[in-house]
């Protein structure tokens, strides 16, 4: 277990606190979506009513180690200031740290906030060589006396914001970290059973290490999306001119037989829906699985698919989900994302949703409060489910 911020007396302490606020935004800088925002607030209004001062970090994009106006924190420190009900002191500081900014976290009073530009705006943060990541992990814990990690989404990035600061200051989790640790650990270590994944996304190469992890801890594992076109592929079907990651047969190949081995249930697609175009408006054909004509894609999971993964579900003690059944952005083709979605609501079981794509698609769907639990990591919550112990975790203090 690792320690959090109800482990450690926060009252008057300057506290440095890791968010993930990496949130969408439009052209005109307009947050597109808060959820990362909103699963923030715990921690940070906990922070505020134990009287600790505090100091909110989080990189945003990828500027190259640069600063630029585009990927400034500014709309996420007015966000705040709105969810908070209290003003949130933000400068657009090139380097992030500052004299002013040292001035500011010297001079704060017990409730106050202040939030850090882009960590990203220094090259330092997420350099490749660890070494060379520390004189800044160094300067921004010296704002601070404590440092609560509360960016799950990040976590698996060595960044000197993430990992590099629990060097020079003690190191505890945040709320967020600690639910998220919770539902995907238990998941994966202790689920009711049965436990049914159900896994989607183009690449197979990219779910490589998550689908060997998971053959090992699960009863049944769903495969839909674009890849279980190269599923079906190495089972020996055509697929017409439906995505295939021909590099990754004979890895499709192998993870058949680990199935076996493991005595995990695989189960593929029996049928798709499927078009000649990549449009929502293509005439669209159910075809078995086996049989999908040349000219045509398979764009989604059919009916009989359907019908199969959902009796599943409805089995299933734990269900955890990552990755579209099909192109569910064009509505024509998001019947089987939906129908996942709609199953898992409705299962009884516990629900826990990778980040990412599927975490889109419920809150798309209306149906994201109806789940155990929305993961706010996509890359994070991936290499965790790998098993992989992540940089931004594994510095946090053990209690
Ligand atoms: C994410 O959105 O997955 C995290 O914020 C990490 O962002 P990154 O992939 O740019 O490191």
């Amino acid at each position: 277990m690792k320690k959090t911020i109800k482990d450690i007396d926060v009252k008057g302490k300057i506290v440095l606190v890791r968010c993930d606020f990496n949130v969408p935004l439009n052209d005109d800088g307009v947050i597109t979506d808060d959820t990362r925002i909103v699963g923030a607030l715990p921690t940070i209004q906990y922070l505020i009513g134990e009287g600790a001062k505090i100091i909110l970090m989080s990189h945003l994009g990828r500027p190259d180690g640069a600063p630029s106006e585009a990927f400034s924190l500014r709309p996420v420190a007015e966000a705040l200031t709105k969810k908070l009900g209290r003003p949130v002191w933000f400068e657009s500081v090139a380097a992030v740290v500052d004299e002013e900014v040292k001035a500011k976290a010297a001079s704060l009073l017990p409730g106050e906030v202040m939030l850090l530009e882009n960590t990203r705006f220094r090259k330092e943060e997420d350099c490749k060589d660890k070494d060379a990541q520390r004189p800044f992990a160094e300067q921004l814990a010296s704002l601070a006396e404590v440092y609560v990690n509360d960016a799950f989404g990040s976590a698996h990035r060595h960044h000197a914001s993430t990992a590099g600061v629990a060097d020079y200051i003690p190191a505890v989790s945040g709320f967020l970290i600690e639910k998220e640790v919770k539902f995907l650990g238990e998941a994966l270590e202790n689920p009711k059973r049965p436990f049914v994944a159900i896994l989607g996304g183009a690449k197979v190469a990219d779910k490589i290490k998550v689908i060997e992890n998971l053959l090992k801890k699960v009863d049944t594992l769903l495969i839909g999306g674009g890849m279980a076109y190269t599923f079906l592929k190495a089972e020996g079907f055509e697929v017409g001119r439906s995505i295939l990651d021909a590099e990754s047969l004979d890895l499709a190949k192998s993870l058949i037989e680990k199935a076996k081995e493991e005595n995990a249930e695989l189960l593929l697609p029996v049928d798709v829906n499927a078009a000649a175009a990549f449009e929502n408006d293509a005439p669209a054909f159910i075809r078995n699985a086996d049989e999908i004509p040349p000219d045509l894609m398979g764009l989604d999971i059919g009916p009989e698919t359907i019908g199969l993964f959902a009796d599943r579900i409805a089995a299933a003690g734990t269900v955890f989900w990552n990755g579209p059944m099909g192109v569910f952005e064009m509505p024509a083709f998001a019947a089987g994302t939906r129908a996942v979605a709609e199953a898992m609501a409705a299962s009884g079981a516990v629900t826990v949703i990778g980040g990412g794509d599927s975490a889109a698609a419920v809150e798309q769907f209306g149906l994201a409060d109806k789940m155990t639990h929305v993961s706010t990591g996509g890359g994070a919550s991936l290499e965790f489910m790998e098993g992989k112990t992540l940089p931004g975790i594994a510095v946090i203090a053990d209690r």
